[in-house]
């Protein structure tokens, strides 16, 4: 078990950060007793609160669905980081400069630093390169497409030469070795017959687009052919330990700051580049087609509403779709803008200017608008069965609208388009409206007849089957938890071995191990989070809130331990004893078999 951070380190960051305020970012909380918030719980659907949060403890815990943990495991389930993503963030938010680890500093981030080093100076070369002879006619290319010197030089546009080793000769004279830039993506090396490769420029003769991420670094690069007869008008970098496309989005560096109150999601890079040189600096484009959930994430850091710009073609709709999907799942307010005067954002500010383009913006049609759209575009109203169908999806559609006020208004003006009465799409719409309701119910009831009856117990499915020694685990684990200083004797008495449940016994395990390490540590089971999954987390808060119960006596101690042994010798048995049966089951047939032979 690799430890990240040093215990000194996660104690000051414990005692600086407060957990309610970090929850208070997400969740309404209110005063329940003196040391205990309560809310609605943002992991699960619910409309009373049952998530608590205990300032004293530094915890939150949930009664309904189980999630629980420390501001660390909240940050991770909350916002999808990772462990060391979570305590640096929460370390930086409170001021405190995260320690350089040297265990943490492994040779893969070694060479993510070293390619994001290359990538910078490559990104300065190619820049330069516009400027230079060999690059006039790119330089042409660019500014007859409309650019400006400013928004080439903002933009770090550039030009990667035609020759076939440019950029790598430059590489090995900074010093890099074969093996570091072949792992930036910045070079190709096709194999010869003989087997062995050479490495060339994977960029050349291109527009040098470098997609630079909202820290600064830059990732990628995208270039641009300027001949029209090639059949890849774009290159990107491939995906290497530097670069995920999914992860990231184009211009974000810039839009990141705007002053607008939402962000333009585009297609391309040269409408983006376009957008901002007219002043949309809000605009942003995913790499690629369909956007992922870490790009809707990554949107939702920084604004909470998004307007999506795509194409006004089929491809560009289906896109609108499901990026639509992605967006409204995170509760992301969605818009979308469809495109006239041109083909796309670049066309459209060159041909009609940037106020025409301004009021496709302030004309852009909420999300809903856009499906029901969709929608009726297939259908031919003129026809009666048509028009039944029509209305069949549109219902269904509107039925998903969870906000009363929000369906009635979609509801009343589709009625309209669809010519049905008010009481026809009153009824329509509460006769789904209770489908979905018995449906819910039903879910419901299934998941909490599941809980009671143990099935579903993810993070220890052992225990309903081993109930009494799984009870008894925990007490002892409640002991370690409230009072750490009677883990060496407990230890002495009680091997993990002799655990029933795995999930237990790697908990009991952990914390003999951190209590070890740190004797004084108060709260061992806050020094778990490094060890276990936020769900896992959950079940040891849990563990933790009953600790009050515990009184840690001698008599307490011993009886645990005993009902722990009486079970494990009880399941020992049964197991040995069912092949214990079969066994002399067999001997038996075995001489009948043979008395009747005789
Ligand atoms: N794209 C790509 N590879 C291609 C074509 C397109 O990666 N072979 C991506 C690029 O990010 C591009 C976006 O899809 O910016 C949109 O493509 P397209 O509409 O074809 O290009 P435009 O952005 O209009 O580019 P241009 O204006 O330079 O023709
Ligand atoms: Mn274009």
């Amino acid at each position: 078990m690799a430890q990240f951070f040093g215990e000194e380190f996660l104690h000051e960051l414990r005692s600086r950060v407060d957990i309610v305020s970090v929850v208070e970012q997400y969740v309404t909380l209110k005063r329940s007793s003196s040391s205990s918030m309560v809310g609605l719980c943002p992991f699960h659907n619910e409309k009373t609160p049952s998530f608590h949060v205990d300032g004293q403890k530094q915890l939150f815990y949930c009664f309904g669905c189980g999630a629980g943990g420390d501001a660390i495991t909240f940050l991770m389930k909350m916002q999808n980081m990772s462990y060391p993503e979570a305590v640096t963030f929460l370390a930086e938010s409170v001021g405190m400069t995260v320690p350089t680890r040297d265990t943490f500093d492994s040779e893969i981030t070694q060479l993510r630093k070293t390619i994001l080093e290359m990538n910078k100076k490559a990104a300065r070369f190619f820049h330069e390169c516009l400027f230079r002879p060999e690059g006039q006619k790119a330089l042409e290319y660019i500014t007859r497409r409309g650019l400006s010197k400013n928004t080439l030089i903002r933009f770090g546009i550039g030009y990667s030469p035609a020759g076939w080793t440019g950029l790598y000769e430059k590489l090995r004279e900074w010093g890099y070795k074969d093996e570091q830039i072949k792992a930036s993506g910045l070079v190709i090396t096709p194999q010869k017959n003989d087997g062995r490769s050479r490495i060339f420029d994977r960029f050349r003769d291109r527009v040098m687009f470098p997609i630079i991420d909202a820290n600064g670094n830059v990732i990628g690069f995208g270039g641009r052919s300027m001949d029209p007869n090639d059949p890849a008008k774009y290159l990107n970098s491939p995906e290497v330990i530097t670069f995920r496309k999914g992860n990231n989005l184009y211009a974000l560096n810039y839009a990141k700051s705007t002053k607008k109150d939402c962000l333009i999601l585009c297609e391309g890079y040269m409408d983006v580049i376009a957008m901002h040189q007219a002043g949309f600096d809000n605009a942003v484009a995913g790499l690629g087609t369909a956007l992922t959930p870490e790009q809707g994430r990554l949107l939702k850091k920084y604004t909470d509403r998004v307007v999506l710009c795509y194409d006004n073609d089929e491809a560009g709709r289906k896109a609108t779709q499901r990026s639509m999907q992605v967006l409204s799942s995170l509760d992301l307010n969605v818009r979308v803008l469809t495109l006239r005067g041109g083909k796309d954002p670049d066309e459209i500010i060159k041909n009609e200017g940037r106020a025409f383009f301004q009021a496709l913006v302030d004309g852009s049609e909420t999300g809903m608008d856009f499906r029901l759209n969709e929608i009726f575009r297939k259908y031919d109203l003129s026809i009666d069965s048509q028009r039944v169908q029509c209305s069949n999806e549109v219902f269904d559609l509107l039925a998903s609208i969870r906000q009363d006020a929000q369906r009635e208004i979609y509801a009343s003006r589709a009625g309209k388009r669809l010519e049905l009465t008010d009481e026809t799409v009153k009824r329509e719409l509460n006769r789904r409206l209770r489908n979905l309701e018995r449906l819910r119910k039903k879910q419901q009831e299934k998941e909490e007849s599941n809980k009671l009856r143990g099935v579903g117990d993810r993070i220890n499915p052992q225990r309903m089957t081993y109930l009494r020694a799984a009870r008894a685990e925990e007490d002892l684990i409640s002991v370690l938890l409230a009072f750490p200083e009677k883990a060496e004797k407990i230890a002495a008495q009680l091997p993990p071995e002799e655990f029933v449940t795995d999930f237990n016994r790697r908990v009991y395990m952990a914390l003999l191990e951190q209590i070890r390490q740190n004797p004084t540590a108060s709260e061992p089971g806050l020094l778990l989070t490094q060890y276990f999954q936020p769900d896992e987390m959950g079940r040891i808060v849990s563990f933790i809130s009953s600790c009050e119960a515990i009184r840690g006596d001698e008599k307490e101690i011993l009886r645990a331990i005993e009902v722990l042994k009486e079970e494990k010798t009880k399941i020992d048995r049964r197991a040995a004893g069912g092949d214990d049966a079969f066994a002399a089951n067999l001997e038996r047939l075995r001489n009948k078999r043979k008395e009747a032979k005789e």
